[in-house]
């Protein structure tokens, strides 16, 4: 990418070919103490309040800066690099971390110690990164006293509050409102379908595990998808076509939102999937066209349940577990209430804590 002048316009030639640049859109970019707040990177100025053909009197590229006097007075310096990069349409932090596809032959990944001020270490960016690749990560040792695991979240981000509160206790109790407060065993699933949106990441803390069963299972969504996409693409195409009906009811409160089963992005990469099959409704369809959902359906929760594409650990007293709960599905094997006590503490993360502390931190460390 070069930025070259030509008759007071500036161009940008991407080694195929020269585009020219909007005056406005180098206008707008107006740097100097006057227009931008150094501290933030805010406009000091409201761009729509500018003539849009604003043009260029005059400009220069001296040491990789671009100087330019506009025709309404205004002076601005640009540094070229930074006009390149603005070519790159989206972020370039998180999607620059490619995402690792992992079944049950995922081994020997990397755990973290606790440790005080970990949100604010460089370790931090370590542990981000893990997250990003693999959907989850898991940190040990953390305090288990007080709630911790908000404080915890809250180091990161802001915990997504819910009607569920800020966090929620998974124990085993009498007459149960959900399947998670029995020891039965939690098939795959994600968390919460029926919010808009729907939380981002689950953090789960174990604060005490003193039976045998109970494992704690992973399951690599984005793995399945792009099984099913290569095996199945008929089942696939309906899946990523058909919004179902989420729903949550009790007393206080009807939640609902209609999502296909996997969501694409614009750009038809995957982006989301939701399971919960006890609380999914299709619409009436043409018959044939049903069929063949409830078949792909059916293929889909296969792949889910399957060993092939589960992993399954024990979560320790002190074990924290991070997890894209657009990415991944979770569960637990069965367990026996008499052997002792089984508690887990869990809350809700959106992405931009996890973002915003990503980019924070390689600011801060200069990664
Ligand atoms: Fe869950």
């Amino acid at each position: 990418m070069k930025i070259q002048l030509s008759n007071n316009k500036v161009y940008y030639n991407n080694g195929t070919s020269v585009e020219e640049i909007h005056p406005f859109w180098l206008r707008e970019r107006a740097n100097g103490e006057k227009f931008l707040d150094e501290k933030t990177q805010q406009r000091l100025f409201d761009p729509t309040s500018l003539s849009v053909d604003v043009g260029i009197k005059n400009a220069e590229i001296k040491n990789e800066v671009l100087e330019i006097n506009f025709n309404d007075g205004v002076n601005s310096k640009l540094n070229i690099n930074s006009i390149a990069q603005e070519f790159s349409k989206k972020d370039n932090v998180i999607s620059s971390i490619a995402k690792i596809k992992w079944d049950s032959n995922l081994k020997n990944i990397k755990n973290f110690d606790y440790k005080t001020d970990l949100s604010e270490s460089k370790e931090m960016h370590d542990v981000l990164t893990t997250f990003y690749k693999y959907g989850f990560v898991i940190i040990k040792k953390v305090p288990t006293e007080n709630n911790y695991l908000v404080k915890f979240a809250n180091s990161i981000g802001s915990v997504r509050r819910t009607n569920f509160g800020e966090h929620f206790n998974v124990k085993s109790k009498p007459s149960p409102n959900d399947l998670a407060y029995t020891p039965l065993p939690l098939a795959p699933h994600t968390d919460n379908p029926y919010r808009n949106p729907v939380p981002c990441i689950q953090i789960l803390h174990c604060i005490v595990n003193e039976v045998n069963g109970g494992s704690s299972t992973l399951v690599d969504g984005y793995n399945v998808t792009e099984t099913l996409k290569k095996e199945n693409p008929d089942f696939y195409n309906i899946l990523t076509q058909v919004k179902v009906r989420f729903k949550f009811i009790d007393k206080d409160v009807i939640l609902e939102d209609w999502s296909e089963l996997i969501k694409l992005d614009e750009y038809k990469n995957f982006k989301q999937v939701r399971f919960s099959p006890r609380l999914d409704f299709v619409p009436i369809l043409e018959k044939k066209e049903l069929d063949l959902y409830y078949r792909a359906r059916k293929k889909l929760s296969d792949l889910y349940n399957s060993e092939k594409f589960r992993i399954q650990f024990k979560l320790e007293q002190g074990d924290l577990l991070m997890m894209d709960n657009y990415r991944l599905l979770h569960g637990r094997t069965e367990f026996d209430i008499n052997e002792g006590n089984r508690f887990l503490q869990g809350c809700y993360i959106d992405f931009d804590s996890t973002e915003g502390k990503l980019r924070h931190i390689k600011r801060k460390f200069n990664l």
